[in-house]
C-alpha cells in the first residue's frame, strides 16, 4: 500500500484536527491532580470533543484486528504503564506520571497526540524521564524534511535516549495518519540513518517515542485478579515509562507540527516549530506550559 500524500484542503483538515486534539490536552492539564480518576479525565475529554468541538473520539470503539473494542475516549498510561492504559476509577496519586493520548476525528481527519503530566510533585528521576522523552520526540521531529529517511528519525531518537541511559520500546511505533487512524508508513523510534522510506512533501505521520527508565522489554498487564483488558502494556521490569506524541506534516522545506495549540509546551531550544514557505524557521510560540504538564 502506498503512503497517502495530502494536499491543499486535506492539509487544512489535518491542521484543524491536530489543533483540536492538542486543545483537549490543554483542557485536561488543570484537571490532572491528586485524587482525580482517569475516568473523570475521560469524561471531560469526551464531553469537550463531542459537544464543544463537534468531533469524534477516535479511540472509542476502536478495534483493530486481534483487539477488543477500546472502551474510552483517551488512553491514560500511569508510571510503569507504557501505553494504551484504559481509564478507570482509581484516583491519581501525588508523584504519579501519566501519559494522556487523545485522537480526534474532525470532518473525517484524524489528529493524534499525547503529553506527559506530573501529578502534584514527583521525583527528579521521573521528571528527567519525562523531559528526556519530550526532547527525544523533538530530536526525531527536527529530522523531518524532504529527502530525509524514516531511519534518520528513529536513529536520532534512539541515540539520544540511550545516551541518557534510557531504552526505547520497539513493539510500538509512530504511524501515518489522515483519513484513517493508523496508515502507512510505520515510524520506528530506533534504527539506522539513511535507511527506510524517503520523506516526501505531503506525508503526515506521528512521532511518539515510548522511553523506559529501565530495560526496553514490555509485557501485557496481567496484575491482580482481573482478566487482561486486552490493551494495557507495562514495562517488564516495572520501571517508569514515558511518551510524547505529535502529528507532523512533511512540507516542501522541512516540517510542520500539526498538533499545536495555545497550551502546547514550547519546543526545546534546538527545535523550531516549523518552517515557512521560504524555508526559514518559524519562531517558536510563546506558549505557557501549565503546572500539570511536564516538562
Ligand atoms: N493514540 C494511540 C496512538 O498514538 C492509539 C490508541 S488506540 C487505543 O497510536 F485503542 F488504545 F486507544
Ligand atoms: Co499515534
Ligand atoms: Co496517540
Amino acid at each position: 500500500m502506498p503512503i497517502p500524500l495530502k494536499t491543499g484542503a486535506e492539509i487544512d483538515g489535518m491542521r484543524l484536527a491536530g489543533r483540536l486534539a492538542s486543545e483537549v490536552l490543554d483542557l485536561l492539564a488543570e484537571h490532572v491532580r491528586p485524587g482525580v480518576t482517569t475516568l473523570e479525565l475521560d469524561r471531560i475529554a469526551h464531553e469537550h470533543i463531542t459537544r464543544v468541538q463537534g468531533a469524534v473520539p477516535a479511540t472509542l470503539g476502536y478495534a483493530p484486528p486481534g483487539y477488543p473494542a477500546y472502551p474510552a475516549s483517551l488512553c491514560s498510561s500511569i508510571n510503569d504503564v507504557v501505553c494504551h492504559g484504559i481509564p478507570d476509577e482509581r484516583p491519581l496519586k501525588n508523584g504519579d506520571i501519566v501519559n494522556v493520548d487523545v485522537t480526534v476525528i474532525k470532518d473525517g481527519w484524524h489528529g493524534d497526540n499525547s503529553r506527559m503530566y506530573v501529578v502534584g510533585e514527583t521525583s527528579i528521576a521521573a521528571r528527567r524521564l519525562c523531559r528526556l522523552t519530550f526532547d527525544a520526540m523533538w530530536k526525531g521531529i527536527v529530522k523531518v524534511r524532504p529527502g530525509a529517511r524514516l531511519g534518520d528519525i528513529g536513529h536520532a531518537i534512539q541515540t539520544f535516549a540511550e545516551a541518557a541511559g534510557f531504552s526505547v520500546v520497539r513493539e510500538f511505533c509512530g504511524h501515518g495518519v489522515g483519513a484513517r487512524f493508523h496508515e502507512e508508513p510505520q515510524v520506528l523510534h530506533y534504527g539506522r540513518p539513511g535507511t527506510l522510506e524517503e520523506l516526501v512533501p505531503g506525508m503526515i505521520f506521528t512521532i511518539e517515542p515510548m522511553i523506559n527508565a529501565g530495560r526496553r522489554e514490555i509485557k501485557e498487564d496481567r496484575r491482580g485478579n482481573r482478566p487482561y483488558d486486552g490493551w494495557t502494556i507495562v514495562t517488564r521490569d516495572r520501571s517508569l515509562s514515558a511518551q510524547w506524541e505529535h502529528t507532523v506534516l512533511v512540507t516542501d522545506t522541512a516540517y510542520e507540527v500539526l498538533t499545536v495549540s495555545a497550551g502546547s509546551p514550547p519546543p526545546p531550544d534546538f527545535a523550531p516549530l516549523g518552517y515557512n514557505a521560504a524555508g526559514a524557521p518559524v519562531a517558536r510560540q510563546g506558549s505557557v506550559a501549565t503546572a500539570a504538564t511536564a516538562p
